[in-house]
């Protein structure tokens, strides 16, 4: 009996400690992977394709909610969030020790241009880019330090009990019931011209871009409201436009990694914090 309460408890626990550092669902990294590749030059297909030994980058998207129970792997817990107040910008207070996203998708670039570190390293940070830069265009990911990124924003979902940040990593796309590729297969037409226009831009400047949408999402919804339809109706072309968002920028980033000399990269990656 006692062996079975102290059993229920962990199940409890990890249950409790993996639903708070939650992201995007499976279904969104992987949108935003399989995004991602329709916008892949030739040149980073190749490499990516060796890199990942013919995996797809949807496939690889959420191998860091894999690895997430190995300790070995905590260090990286940090690295796929931000919090700063809401009036303030990134790099204004001290950043986090630990790392945050925006070093850890710093980290992750150099590593994958490092031509000293090895091929299974390579694949490894592949895999983790795929996935922060995923996070980074969930606003909520972008927080305001006081609440976890929404996560201690109790509310409910269809009469359900959720959290605000969950209602945007996965409750409002698991409600739409459509597949990843069906997601992917299904954004607004864009001109070349309009996909340049959303490549352009620092990393940190993408961050100011996501918090702007984070003050809007914490101004959403408040502590014990049941969201519904009307909800999902205003935000819900939000987290589409920050899927396909997601997935054109990570391609613009995987397209320049793999050229010889990228002045882009340095230009992208400049004024942000030396990595950790
Ligand atoms: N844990 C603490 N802050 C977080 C955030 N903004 N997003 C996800 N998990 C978090
Ligand atoms: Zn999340
Ligand atoms: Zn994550």
């Amino acid at each position: 009996m006692k062996k079975n309460v102290l059993v229920l408890l962990f199940v409890l626990l990890t249950t409790l400690t993996n639903a708070s550092i939650a992201e995007w669902g499976k279904t969104g990294h992987r949108t935003i992977g399989a995004i991602a590749e329709k916008h892949l030059s030739k040149k980073a297909k190749k490499h990516i394709y060796r890199l990942l030994n013919g995996s797809t980058l949807a496939f690889v998207s959420i191998h860091s909610d894999e690895i997430r129970s190995d300790h070995q792997y905590d260090h990286f817990k940090p690295w796929h969030y931000v919090n700063f107040p809401a009036d303030s910008k990134y790099g204004e207070h001290p950043t986090n020790e630990a790392g945050d996203v925006v070093q850890g998708i710093k980290n992750c670039i150099l590593k994958i241009r490092n031509e000293e570190v090895s091929i299974k390293e390579k694949a490894f940070y592949l895999k983790l880019l795929t996935h922060l830069v995923g996070d980074l265009h969930q606003p909520l990911h972008v927080g305001n330090g006081e609440d976890r990124g929404g996560n201690d924003i109790k509310i409910q979902w269809f009469w359900e009990d959720s959290n605000l940040h969950r209602v945007w990593d996965s409750d409002m796309i698991d409600s739409y019931k459509m597949s990843y590729s069906e997601l992917a297969n299904n954004t607004n037409y864009k001109t070349k011209k309009e996909i340049q226009t959303l490549k352009q831009g620092k990393l940190i400047d993408w961050v100011t871009e996501t918090k702007k949408l984070a003050n809007q999402t914490y101004n959403s919804a408040k502590k014990g409201d049941n969201l519904k339809y009307e909800y999902m109706y205003h935000q819900f072309p939000i987290v589409r436009q920050q899927l396909d968002l997601g997935g054109i920028r990570l391609a613009a980033i995987l397209n320049e990694i793999f050229k010889k000399k990228s002045d882009w990269i340095d230009h992208f990656l400049s004024n942000t914090p030396d990595n950790k």
